[in-house]
């Protein structure tokens, strides 16, 4: 592995500017940030001395391993807050497993993930926590968990407290998927008890289960079996309704609230009513939801199978309120719920689309796609980009500032960003383990030049 020492003439983008600096890294660790310049930093008298330039792709621990960052943006390591890697499902484990995904994230910038803890039935929620935490051992970058009470005990607040011991903050419940992992109103509003009670954040995946549930089989068993009958099983307002019933139950618990995979205008608008009455509530929109039109579940059944995930894409109403709630405050992050399958495995589906594999991969894309249909179209800005990609998932699941944030002795987690990058997303030169890519095609602006993570560069687009 290949350590960094230097990163000379880096254009440091915060969540509060920007500034030109050389950086010093050390022992995994940011040593030093030197502002250059009267760019909107401290001005600096005396500039350091440079280490020399290494250009060679292999800078070998110990000989001054220096990177020329000029004409490039620096960023913290991206922080996911939300990938399913290896994940059991009656269709198979999602395609990616913590080597591959976290290669995959690596590859476009995102040095830390935060995955989930599912217990089986009956499972103490500590002894899940070691299981999964071994099962990502081969993790090529950081990995956190959030962990998942799928069912109520008394003895649940003491496993939670436990949880929290050894250094887990946040929780995840399913409101849809009731036959299997989900929670009835009466174990939620517990949950959300014991977990406000810990001190912890409870993240929610906001969808009405029991509708759902009886809208899927009504279209089935009326005749309704193709793809297209998935979003109409989740309409919108499956959603809104389930975001704001939690945000009541959290409020009455005293519980703070992170509704996951926003989808739906009126769910933007009950999360920003939330916060304007003072309640902790926080939200995160996926980049599928920001990008894609739910007209492409009328495609035949190979297309458009492979969009299937929950809730479902939505149409431009909801996209716009979504970058609006990106760009005002009212959304806090952007996580990918990265959760591919395979082909085969969409194929289950094919005469009924309640067991097409559920899930879309995109970890590999979430700072390209910002940065290109968000940033540069004019969104958000560039700050705001590094606080939605890396500042505040670390922020809200307690890493920061060791992660997401360029401060001196945060852990040396960089992205060196090449805006001069443009290419296309194409299943054909992705890192993620996965037969295609929801983004075919599309046009990307930027792209990682540098990745280093605990100070070692891991990718390295440099030209030879
Ligand atoms: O469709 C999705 N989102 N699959 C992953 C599991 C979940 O619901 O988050
Ligand atoms: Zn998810």
């Amino acid at each position: 592995m290949d350590k960094v020492h230097w990163i000379h003439d880096a254009r440091v983008v915060t969540p509060s500017g920007e500034f030109l600096a050389d950086i010093q890294v050390d022992e995994g660790k940011i040593l030093d940030i030197r502002p250059l310049g009267n760019t909107g930093g401290v001005p600096q008298e005396n500039p350091p001395a440079r280490a020399p330039l290494v250009r060679s792709r292999n800078l070998d621990a110990g000989d001054g391993g220096s990177i020329d960052a000029k004409g490039m943006l620096v960023f913290p390591g991206g922080v996911d807050p939300h990938v399913h890697l290896n994940l059991p499902t009656p269709a198979g484990h999602s395609s990616d497993d913590f080597f591959s995904g976290s290669r995959a994230a690596l590859a476009g910038g995102t040095t830390t993930l935060i995955d989930f803890v599912t217990p089986r039935k009956g499972q103490l929620l500590p002894d899940a926590l070691r299981e999964r935490q071994q099962e990502a051992a081969p993790a090529l970058n950081s990995c956190y968990f959030h962990v998942s009470p799928i069912e109520w005990r008394d003895g649940l607040p003491d496993e939670i407290r436990a949880c929290m011991e050894r250094g887990v903050r946040s929780y995840k419940v399913y409101m849809a998927y009731k036959e299997s992992i989900g929670l009835d109103d009466d174990s939620l509003l517990k949950v959300m008890r014991a977990v406000g009670g810990a001190g912890g954040l409870l993240t929610v995946h906001c969808e009405m289960g029991d509708e759902i549930e009886r809208l899927r089989t009504t279209l089935h068993e009326s005749g309704h079996s193709s793809v297209s009958a998935h979003p109409r099983s989740r309409p919108p307002h499956t959603e809104s309704d389930a975001v704001k019933k939690a945000i009541k139950m959290a409020g009455q618990a005293g519980c703070p609230l992170y509704v996951v995979h926003v989808s739906a205008a009126a769910s933007v608008q009950h999360i920003r009513d939330a916060r304007k009455g003072g309640q902790d509530v926080m939200g995160e929109a996926c980049p599928h939801h920001l990008l894609l039109d739910m007209s492409l579940y009328q495609d035949d059944f190979d297309a458009a199978s492979a969009y299937v995930m929950s809730p479902p894409l939505r149409g431009e109403q909801d996209r716009q309120a979504l970058w609006q709630g990106l760009a005002d405050g009212t959304l806090q992050a952007v996580g990918t719920d990265h959760c591919p399958f395979m082909m085969a495995q969409k194929a289950r589906g094919r005469d009924d689309f309640r067991k097409i594999a559920n899930g879309v991969g995109g970890v590999e894309h979430r700072a390209a796609l910002l940065y290109t249909y968000g940033v540069l179209s004019g969104r958000i800005s560039l700050s705001r980009f590094v606080d939605l990609f890396a500042g505040q998932p670390a922020r809200i699941f307690g890493l920061y500032p060791q992660k997401g944030s360029l401060e001196k002795g945060a852990d040396a987690d960089l992205l060196i960003w090449d805006p001069a990058y443009r290419g296309r997303i194409s299943a054909a030169t992705h890192r993620q383990h996965c037969d295609h890519n929801i983004y075919e095609g599309m046009e990307v602006s930027g792209r990682p030049l540098c990745v280093i993570h605990d100070g070692r560069l891991l990718v390295d687009n440099r030209p030879a």
